[in-house]
């Protein structure tokens, strides 16, 4: 199939980029980078465009009418952006990507639109704040796509215009799918790990995901900073599980991801930031630092002093992954352990992306 995969330079984008080539796919990637991708840009089933979707020189017309299906990645994808420049946001991850989607409308392309699980926003626990007999109890946090409600935060916490236009994205493709006009798949990715997720802080512009505030803290000797104490909790996923999830959506079986969303993520590798940090710390020591290296203590801080004033965190977030279950027979297999070692050896050992 030819694929023009928009964000194919970025972290998930040069890992399916990997697996669509070796799923024998014809690719046309565009990105305003290629370094994370450098080691497939010599291959022949591959025309890679280092280009700014948002340059009205690029025929994104053309782009999409050659192509049998659009994969749309483009976005701000880290929290530091949406509190620091939240106009940005919006126009990146909704205004750019409704034109991806309305040149997809227009030529009659399937589209796999990726939008995130920060669309649940907090939950019940967050907003009853404590009232709840049973605050811990999982289901609160178990988000389904058909039935989970969306709780995001008040306008004066501007983290949320992330969620929001990813929301508002997710509801005019389902209003086309409605009408007949669009043959769309929706992909929540419930936080994703992996080598490649993102730079160390300082060798690109803009904060990164919290791996690489931590990979660096340890590679630097300090604190690992735990945002408002680390109490808030995600379900990370490995990045190899995640693509042979994608892979499975891209070729459709019977045409059963056709006007679909679906989470994607590993229900099973919940851990708090804190939890997260320790086990970085314990990896680190076990097999990475020299014997008798000290290893960095966690520090806290203000969420206010670490974001900026805008912030607000996603409390917990479990995805219910009894569709793609369902429907594509897809299981993660990697555990947290696991997926850390493979990450962090990736940082360790320099192979980190450079830019
Ligand atoms: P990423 O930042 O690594 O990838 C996004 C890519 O888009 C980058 O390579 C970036 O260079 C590119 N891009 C940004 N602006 C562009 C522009 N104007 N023109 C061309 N390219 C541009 O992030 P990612 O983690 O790979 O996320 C990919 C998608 O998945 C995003 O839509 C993100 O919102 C979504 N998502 C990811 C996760 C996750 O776990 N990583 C979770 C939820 C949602
Ligand atoms: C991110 C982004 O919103 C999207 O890429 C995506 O929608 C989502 O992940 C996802 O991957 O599913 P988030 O999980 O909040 O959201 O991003 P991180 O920056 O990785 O933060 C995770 C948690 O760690 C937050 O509680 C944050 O406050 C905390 N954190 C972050 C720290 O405690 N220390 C840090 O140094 C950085």
């Amino acid at each position: 199939m030819k694929i023009l995969c928009l964000g194919a330079g970025g972290f998930i984008g040069s890992h399916l980029s990997q697996r669509l080539l070796s799923d024998g796919h014809t690719l046309i990637g565009l990105d305003t980078h290629s370094d994370k991708v450098e080691d497939v840009l010599g291959h022949d089933r591959l025309t890679f465009l280092e280009k700014d979707i948002r340059d009205r020189a690029v025929d994104l017309d053309r782009l999409v009418r050659e192509a049998e299906l659009v994969i749309d990645l483009i976005a701000y994808a880290n929290p530091g952006v949406y509190v620091e420049r939240p106009l940005d946001v919006f126009q990146l991850n909704f205004t750019e990507n409704m034109r991806i989607a309305e040149a997809c409308v227009r030529h009659g392309r399937r589209l796999i639109q990726f939008s995130s699980c920060e669309v649940y926003g907090k939950t019940a626990v967050a907003i009853l704040r404590g009232a709840l007999p049973d605050p811990e109890n999982p289901a609160y946090a178990t988000f389904a796509e058909e039935t989970s409600d969306f709780i995001l935060g008040p306008l004066n916490k501007h983290r949320w215009i992330y969620a929001c236009a990813k929301q508002l994205l997710e509801r005019v493709l389902h209003a086309y799918g409605l009408e007949g006009k669009l043959r769309y798949t929706i992909i929540r990715p419930f936080n994703f790990i992996g080598p490649k997720i993102d730079y160390l802080p300082g060798e690109a512009p803009g904060p990164p995901r919290v791996f690489s505030f931590f990979m660096e803290a340890l590679l630097q000797g300090r604190p690992l900073p735990l945002v408002d104490g680390g109490r808030h909790r995600r379900c990370y996923c490995y990045i190899d599980d995640a693509v042979e999830c994608l892979s499975r959506i891209v070729a459709n079986p019977g045409g059963v991801c056709d006007l679909q969303v679906f989470n994607v993520g590993a229900p099973g590798n919940e851990t708090s930031i804190r939890g997260l940090a320790g086990l970085m710390r314990r990896i680190y020591a076990e097999k990475f630092a020299a014997p008798g290296d000290p290893i960095p203590e966690t520090e806290d801080v203000p969420s206010e002093r670490f974001y900026g004033r805008g912030y607000e965190d996603s409390d917990r977030r479990i995805p219910d992954i009894s569709k793609v279950r369902t429907l594509l027979g897809w299981e993660p297999k990697f555990g947290l352990r696991d997926m850390l070692e493979l990450t962090m050896a990736y940082y360790v050992n320099g192979r980190g992306p450079k830019r």
